[in-house]
């Protein structure tokens, strides 16, 4: 039953890795297209959309959770109960890792607003680095030579993968002054910081306790919920009693939440079953994959010498970070 379950949860490891390298390539592509989409009337909020994702996440975890308890509805409100009620120490811990996720999505809405798609992805590869100095000194994870060779040699891959050629650069510097770009630079430079953090918390929540993860991010959502309903209020207050929570909300708003939902979802089940810095490597391949979206598909991309150079840099980065550890069973490589 050992070798069993470790096959299962292995599967379930690629699987979810799989998924988030889609879900994260169509985040991407969908937010930054959603935010410069020129349209009639108001734009959505990006302070609201954030509440809406968060209000799916725990929609959905609730269906998970109900579904784990075979569909008794008595056994799902006695467990949530007993786990987010009677626990209120252990509820509060969500509270760290909830907050920090808010000022994040609300971070991210701040630079791709201000930068162009390709400053935006370059600058947030820092991200990489954090998450593993996160994941040394709080979880006391150990990194060898190759590792952390491999994940610079990922943070460079991706860096020149989104590196902007002159031709995208031309048409977005006239739209994007100097203090804008400086704005999203510091805002996407917060995230980076916030996004080891958070992720590392999350992850030492996960591995250190017995819960589901989906009553985890219950737990979760419900603190990003209350977190974001106050940033909706702070930031755009005025305008929600103005037009409305839903103003500007198009089908590509309501895409967007969807995708940003699902993004927490897989990205729990990544935490729970891989860890953050192989989360990292998904992310960096989803980069590549969108490139090559936009250029076999939309045409408006010209992969240069300096992307097929990235590229290689990323997938050699993979291979070089799985290349010490076997894993127990020795049936996969490591991503
Ligand atoms: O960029 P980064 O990988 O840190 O983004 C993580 C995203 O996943 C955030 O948008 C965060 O709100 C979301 N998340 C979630 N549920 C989790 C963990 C992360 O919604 N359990």
């Amino acid at each position: 039953t050992m070798v069993a379950s470790s096959t299962h949860s292995s599967r379930l490891k690629y699987m979810s890795l799989g998924v988030l390298v889609l879900q994260t390539t169509s985040l991407v592509l969908t937010m930054r297209y959603s935010r410069t989409l020129k349209e009639d009337g108001p734009r959505y909020l990006a302070s609201s959309a954030v509440v809406s994702a968060e209000v799916l996440k725990i929609l959905t975890c609730t269906l998970l959770v109900l579904s784990e308890n075979n569909f008794s509805l008595r056994a799902m409100n006695q467990l949530l109960k007993e786990e987010i009620v009677n626990k209120p120490v252990e509820t509060m811990k969500l509270a760290v890792p909830a907050g920090i996720y808010t000022l994040q999505n609300n971070l991210l809405y701040v630079a791709l607003s201000n930068l162009d798609a390709a400053t935006y992805q370059v600058t947030y590869q820092l991200k990489i680095l954090t998450t593993a100095l996160f994941s040394v000194s709080m979880l006391g994870r150990k990194l060898g030579i190759y590792q952390w060779l491999s994940l610079l040699f990922l943070m460079a891959g991706v860096t020149l993968v989104q590196w902007p050629t002159e031709s995208e650069g031309d048409t977005e510097q006239k739209v994007l002054s100097a203090g804008s770009q400086f704005v999203g630079v510091m805002a996407v430079l917060m995230a980076c910081v916030s996004s080891g953090f958070a992720g590392v918390y999350f992850e030492k929540i996960l591995k250190e306790t017995k819960q589901s993860v989906w009553v985890r991010n219950i737990q979760l959502g419900l603190f990003g919920f209350v977190f974001g309903i106050l940033g909706m209020v702070i930031y755009d207050g005025q305008r929600v009693r103005d037009l409305g929570m839903f103003q500007g909300y198009n089908t590509i708003t309501c895409t967007v939440v969807v995708l940003q939902a699902l993004g927490g979802l897989v990205i729990a089940v990544v935490i729970k079953y891989a860890d953050n810095i192989l989360k990292g490597f998904a992310t960096s391949l989803s980069i590549i994959v969108s490139t090559l979206i936009s250029y076999f598909l939309l045409q408006d991309f010209n992969p240069t010498g300096v992307f097929f150079l990235g590229a290689v840099l990323v997938i050699a980065a993979t291979f070089l970070y799985g290349y010490k550890c076997k894993p127990a069973f020795g049936s996969a490589v490591k991503v």
